[in-house]
């Protein structure tokens, strides 16, 4: 996995902006219309101009970026290379470019009769991928209208947290029509991982925060973006693992549900200590809960209650896992309950410095706690604290000489989740009390 995120740390402080307002959500299907393909935005004065335009409200060099920095523009491509050759041999798929499993998440795959003149599925996930079919909306948006009318028409409502998540994870989790199994990561698939705010920055961001965005759009922090982040992400396994669909291979549950390094790790690197966010004995195959972890440290800070009846539904869907299938996703569909009650709270709730300091320690003392045993969750948890201090960075709660013990620290923890193979618990560890000692006093 590209540990790109090393690079966060430095380059994407400066990312995303700290008012909000209302929220909007009007979840549009990405393929309803017909897409006009990627040529069609990328004109030199329209998203195609090399530099940034002063004058107007978009940087119109979003094509640009995207071709030159965004991964989405490589996605068909890498179906290509000799990794994907590899794993389509071993699924036994004639080639990996035509096949529709990989396609629907590598490319805009949209029905043949949604595909305009100068559709090209080898611009892999092109700008209609994520928003919307422009058939419509193209109109009115070269005509200058508001976000609102564009939106109207059709353009997918990007800017709103829990619509983005709801996209983003379709490609970076999956979702009922698209998913990567552990058959197909058997065959060579890398490992999925995803943090809404930390990836909307690395994506490269081909959009800034600014005043008349503000005027615009509805905004919204990262800490807010990363709450509704974490808790949408866990609706959205959730319901993956109770879709029977889904959930089962043979005699066995799907294995992606699972903490992949539970199993996969040499066994001379004996790291098993106990936790008291899962309750399980030694040599148990668990549940990946590492957004669960992040998303009591958010709701028991919001309402304590809350944070605790998550912990408690999470204590007793770990205890369901070894019971059977039937309890876990009994389990599992009271605990969805609680996660989309958390979802309404942050959306409605304003993040203010106290509550991102808050926050930030919260993240800490829970890895310090142990829960931070398992990979998926140190990597969850290094996300959320590059989030956080991007959020206190960009509200001005900070000086730079409160910063650059942070980003140190934040370094140290990018180190210890380099490889995910290679995790220590005792280094991560460490690598969090520097980061406590580096929190500044607001
Ligand atoms: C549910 C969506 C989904 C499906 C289905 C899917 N992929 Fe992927 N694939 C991704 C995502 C997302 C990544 C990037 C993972 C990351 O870096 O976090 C990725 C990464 C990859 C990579 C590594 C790319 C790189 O830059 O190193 C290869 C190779 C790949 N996929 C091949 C395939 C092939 C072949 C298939 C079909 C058998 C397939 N994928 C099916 C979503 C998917
Ligand atoms: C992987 C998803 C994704 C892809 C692919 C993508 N975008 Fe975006 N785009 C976003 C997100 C997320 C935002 C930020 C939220 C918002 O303002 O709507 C955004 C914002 C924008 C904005 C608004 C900036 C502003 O200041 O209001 C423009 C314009 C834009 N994208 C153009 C493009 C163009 C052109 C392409 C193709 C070359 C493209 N995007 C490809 C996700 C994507
Ligand atoms: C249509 C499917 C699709 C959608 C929707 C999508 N992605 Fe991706 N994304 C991919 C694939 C496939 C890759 C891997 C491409 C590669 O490695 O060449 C990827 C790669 C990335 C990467 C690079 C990861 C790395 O390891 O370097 C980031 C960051 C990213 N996506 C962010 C986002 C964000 C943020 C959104 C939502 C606004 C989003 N993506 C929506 C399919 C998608
Ligand atoms: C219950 C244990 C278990 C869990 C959990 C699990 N795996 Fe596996 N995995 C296996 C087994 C067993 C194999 C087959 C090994 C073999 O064929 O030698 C395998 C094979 C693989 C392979 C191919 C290895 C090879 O030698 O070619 C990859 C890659 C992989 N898993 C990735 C993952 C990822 C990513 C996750 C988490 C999302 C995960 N696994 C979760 C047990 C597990």
């Amino acid at each position: 996995m590209a540990w790109a995120l090393f690079a966060l740390a430095w380059s994407a402080l400066g990312g995303l902006g700290a008012t909000e307002s209302a929220a909007q959500n009007t979840a549009v299907g990405i393929s309803d219309d017909i897409h006009l393909g990627v040529a069609s935005c990328a004109g030199s004065t329209c998203h195609g101009s090399i530099e940034p335009w002063k004058k107007s409200n978009v940087l119109q060099n979003e094509y640009i970026t995207w071709q030159r920095e965004d991964k989405h523009a490589k996605a068909y491509d890498v179906l290509l290379n000799d990794r994907s050759k590899r794993i389509a041999r071993n699924l036994g798929l004639p080639d990996a470019h035509t096949a529709q499993v990989c396609l629907d998440c590598h490319a805009d795959n949209v029905p043949m009769d949604k595909r305009g003149t100068t559709f090209q599925i080898g611009d892999g996930v092109g700008c209609e991928a994520c928003h919307g079919g422009s058939v419509r909306w193209i109109g009115v948006h070269l005509a200058g209208k508001d976000h609102a009318t564009n939106v109207a028409a059709g353009m997918y409502p990007t800017a709103d947290p829990e619509a983005r998540a709801t996209l983003c994870l379709s490609c970076h989790f999956g979702d009922k029509k698209r998913f990567v199994t552990h058959r197909i990561m058997g065959a060579g698939h890398p490992r999925m991982s995803f943090e809404l705010d930390t990836f909307t920055a690395l994506q490269p961001a081909h959009f800034t925060i600014d005043e008349d965005y503000t005027r615009r759009k509805a905004v919204y922090n990262g800490v807010k973006t990363w709450a509704i982040g974490q808790a949408m992400a866990i609706g959205r396994t959730i319901d993956l693992m109770t879709d029977p669909a889904r959930g089962r291979d043979g005699i066995f549950p799907e294995l992606v549900f699972f903490d992949c390094h539970a199993c996969h790790h040499p066994m001379s690197n004996l790291r098993w200590q106990p936790r008291r966010g899962t309750g399980l004995k030694p040599g148990i195959v668990r549940l990946n809960d590492s957004n669960l972890v992040m998303l009591r440290v958010i709701a028991r800070h919001l309402d304590e209650d809350v944070g605790d009846t998550l912990f408690q539904e999470t204590l007793a869907l770990h205890a369901a896992s070894l019971e059977g299938i039937e309890a876990t996703v009994k389990a599992a569909k009271a605990l969805r309950k609680t996660v989309g009650k958390t979802i309404g709270m942050f959306k409605s709730y304003s993040f203010g410095p106290a509550d991102i300091q808050a926050l930030l320690s919260g993240v800490v003392a829970e890895g310090l706690s142990g829960e931070y045993a398992d990979y998926a969750a140190a990597e969850q948890a290094t996300m959320a604290l590059a989030s956080i201090v991007d959020a206190m960075k960009n509200g001005g709660m900070i000086d730079k000489d409160q910063l650059a013990p942070m980003i140190a620290a934040l370094d140290s923890c990018y180190k210890a989740v380099e490889k995910d193979e290679a995790y220590k618990p005792t280094v991560f560890a460490k690598a969090l009390r520097q980061f406590k000692d580096a929190i500044p006093k607001l």
